[in-house]
């Protein structure tokens, strides 16, 4: 959505900052994202709930037709309420509970990514309880290291995620002892924010040699999942709205050597909700400072943490003004220095009450807001 396309008459009275979601982009994503996917019935994408937990967020993917993945018992939760089928929701997490298995195995959800033979155990010990027998998966940490910020790359040997590779052989036999265990496949996940093909093909080729091993063992693969990590473009939300997914499920049909009735899962989260998501905040203040010129606006870190904790570029627009651009600090007013959304950034020339868009917010934005410095949670206008 272009600078003009914001219905920014409508925020008039609104209480800021809040998330304004494009729902016709979300499901113009979607729909690209089957149609990559194409006549392909042993594919299924999960959703990454942690990307945006909003309840019509959820509807709208699961009305689509998408399976889930989540990484809490309340994202299990989330995800039942909001119309996935249990059998569609996939659950990983190195410590998940035992309240969060007992929930899991009662809704009947249709895998467990498991991370550790301990946790293998107890999830056979709590089926047994429960006369259940648990859909299991494992989480192997394939050690590969994706081109991404050190904070979200997952799949690396000294992550806490997953287990080593080496290991797999040992804990698929332990799982075959398990009467109340049902061993079904093999889990990864390499990071996130992901544009370099060349990391999903390490990742292809790291499971063809694993899957070569387990076979000369004689021992199941089972189904795949790869997991999630795509990334989009931060730099140019109105040019490049929708990721990549034709190159993105290109790679794994070219790279990955799936065998026959072999079914293949994802899990992405930050492509499908990114882009049509833009925290709307106000300008409360300009400010001149000795050597640079601040935009303090009603929004913040609380709100939208990711430039805050990862030096995550979003790109930032004046919606209200169109008067010659001057260069900004675009900073919010919590109490923490590093409460800035973008230092340096040419913006039209701001006043008090300016409708300011922080773009490309839709993923890990209103899931990781909190309510330090007691502020509010963020409301949202969904764009219909
Ligand atoms: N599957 C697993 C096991 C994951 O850990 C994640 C994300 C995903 C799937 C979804 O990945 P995606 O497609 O969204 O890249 N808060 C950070 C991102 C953390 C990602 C955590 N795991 C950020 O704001 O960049």
């Amino acid at each position: 959505m272009m600078k003009g396309d914001f219905p920014v008459g409508e925020f008039a009275g609104r209480k800021t900052p809040f998330y304004f979601y494009d729902l016709p982009l979300l499901e113009r994503t979607l729909d690209a994202v089957r149609s990559a996917i194409g006549n392909r019935p042993l594919w299924q994408v999960h959703y990454a709930v942690k990307a945006n937990a909003n309840p019509e967020i959820l509807r709208r993917i699961a009305a689509a037709g998408f399976g889930a993945d989540c990484v809490s018992g309340g994202e299990v939760r989330m995800a039942y309420e909001a119309g996935f089928a249990p059998s569609a929701i996939v659950y990983a997490g190195v410590g998940k509970s035992d309240d969060e298995i007992t929930y899991a195995l009662e809704l009947g959800i249709g895998r467990f990514n498991v991370e550790s033979s301990a946790e293998l155990l107890v999830i056979e010990e709590i089926a047994a309880k429960l006369g259940k027998v648990a859909p299991v998966s494992f989480r192997v940490n394939p050690d590969i290291g994706a081109h991404t910020h050190a904070n979200i790359t997952t799949g690396l040997a000294e992550n806490k995620f997953g287990i080593f590779h080496e290991a797999l052989p040992e804990v698929i036999r332990l799982a075959q002892g398990c009467p109340h265990i049902a061993y079904k496949g093999l889990h990864f996940h390499i990071g996130s924010q992901i544009l370099d093909m060349s990391d999903f093909v390490a990742l292809c080729n790291r499971i063809n040699d694993l899957t070569a091993r387990l076979e000369r063992l004689r021992l199941p693969v089972g189904d795949l999942n790869v997991g999630g990590g795509l990334g989009i473009n931060y730099e140019h939300p109105n040019h490049l709205p929708i990721a990549d997914f034709k190159a993105y499920f290109d790679t794994f049909k070219r790279h990955l050597h799936l065998r026959p009735g072999q079914a293949l899962h994802f899990e992405l989260g930050r492509s499908l909700v990114a882009p049509c998501g833009t925290l709307i905040c106000r300008v409360l203040y300009v400010k001149q400072g000795t050597t640079r010129q601040f935009a303090i606006v009603d929004g913040s870190m609380t709100e939208l943490i990711r430039p805050a904790l990862y030096h995550a570029y979003h790109r930032i627009e004046n919606l209200t003004s169109n008067e010659p651009e001057q260069l900004y600090d675009v900073v919010g007013p919590v109490c923490e220095s590093s409460d800035v959304f973008a230092k340096g950034v040419s913006l039209d020339a701001c006043r008090r009450g300016d409708f300011i868009a922080i773009r490309s917010a839709g993923a890990y934005g209103e899931s990781m807001a909190s309510t330090y410095n007691g502020r509010p949670l963020p409301g949202a206008f969904f764009f219909e």
